[in-house]
């Protein structure tokens, strides 16, 4: 059995979503893929290939797994537990997922699974790999052991996961690698939008210092309680008519916009802060999309608006160009 999930790009309304404002959020043709086969031994086999990373535990070793890990997220909720703390490994995130679903249906499980991962969605860099990884193996066990899940139960089991490691997620990265396609994201609803045509780059500055999760905790010290997310919702609701409106100009305007309203919430380092001011004096503009870094000088992937690709400002900062299109589509067996 094998499933693909789809990455995403947020164009707007990162950070803002976790306080119910809206985010515009794509798929994008990027894929992580669960390969599901079932064994001779009785237990469950994780193979994380592009981490050359496994693990093979029991139903009753990943049951204590499971406690250590709900445990640890609660000392994360009181305050205790740093986010980056939660999960010890990689794996431990479908680990946990796995055995959820598995007890959450009482599904009998009368022989071992070989679960393998892959994914080129680059990792932790704002292109949701970890929640399409999820998806991808949600949706190899829905067809493996034929259940009847709906998109909604995707999406519910995949965001209990998220939690894990992103603290208090929105839920906004599961969703999209389910259901696919370009979406209005807010409060665990989505409205589905046109395709956008104005086209956009995408560069990747490099991995973030920071994790998702801490980003979100440092956000949440700092802003909670800001009206600074009524800005946000503001300038998401301009971009997403300038998108549908096909007006470049006006999503210029936005996107600049957008980046000052990242940067004051301390989400862009500086040096890519640096790379968007010489994008923005060559007629362009930029922001971040994803979390950011509130650590560092890398910021994962930035969505840049030019005329031309700027290729000679990306060369000299040393960043990569990514070639990406919308995904129409969500998560499915192949
Ligand atoms: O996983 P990333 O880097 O794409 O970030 C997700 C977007 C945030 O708004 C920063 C967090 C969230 O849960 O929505």
């Amino acid at each position: 059995m094998r499933a693909l999930a789809p990455g995403k790009i947020i164009l707007s309304g990162e950070h803002a979503v976790v306080y119910g404002k809206p985010a515009l959020v794509l798929a994008v043709d990027r894929y992580a893929e669960a390969t599901i086969s079932s064994n001779a031994e009785s237990r469950v086999h994780f193979e994380l290939i592009d981490f050359d990373e496994n693990s093979s535990l029991t139903l009753q070793a990943l049951r204590e797994l499971k406690g250590r890990l709900l445990r640890n997220y609660q000392m994360f909720l009181n305050g205790e537990l740093g986010i980056r703390d939660v999960l010890k490994k990689p794996f431990h995130l479908f680990e946990f997922l796995f055995i959820t679903l598995i007890d959450g249906l009482q599904l009998k499980l009368d022989r071992g699974l070989d679960i393998l991962l892959h994914s080129d969605i680059p990792v932790g860099s704002g292109m949701g790999s970890s929640a399409a990884t999820l998806v991808s193996v949600l949706k190899g066990l829905a067809a493996f052991f034929k259940l009847n899940f709906q998109a909604d139960d995707f999406f519910a089991y995949g965001l209990e996961a998220e939690k894990l490691q992103h603290g208090k997620p929105s839920g906004v990265d599961p969703y999209i690698s389910v259901h696919g396609g370009f979406v209005r994201f807010q409060n665990k609803q989505a409205q589905k939008l046109v395709m956008p045509r104005v086209p956009f780059t995408i560069v990747n500055t490099g991995s973030p210092q920071a994790t998702t999760g801490e980003c979100v905790s440092f956000v949440s010290e700092h802003f909670a309680t800001s009206p600074i997310w009524d800005d946000f919702e503001a300038v998401t609701n301009k971009m997403q008519y300038a998108l549908l409106a096909g007006d470049v100009l006006d999503v210029q305007r936005c996107v600049r916009e957008n980046h000052k309203l990242l940067t004051t919430i301390g989400v862009v380092p500086h040096t890519v802060q640096n790379f968007i001011r010489d994008i923005e004096k060559a007629g362009g503009a930029a922001k971040i999309a994803g979390a950011g870094s509130v650590r560092g000088e890398r910021g994962g992937m930035v969505t840049v608006y030019a005329d031309a690709i700027p290729t000679d400002i990306v060369n000299r900062y040393g960043y990569e160009l990514l070639r990406v299109k919308g995904e129409p589509n969500g998560a499915r067996v192949v």
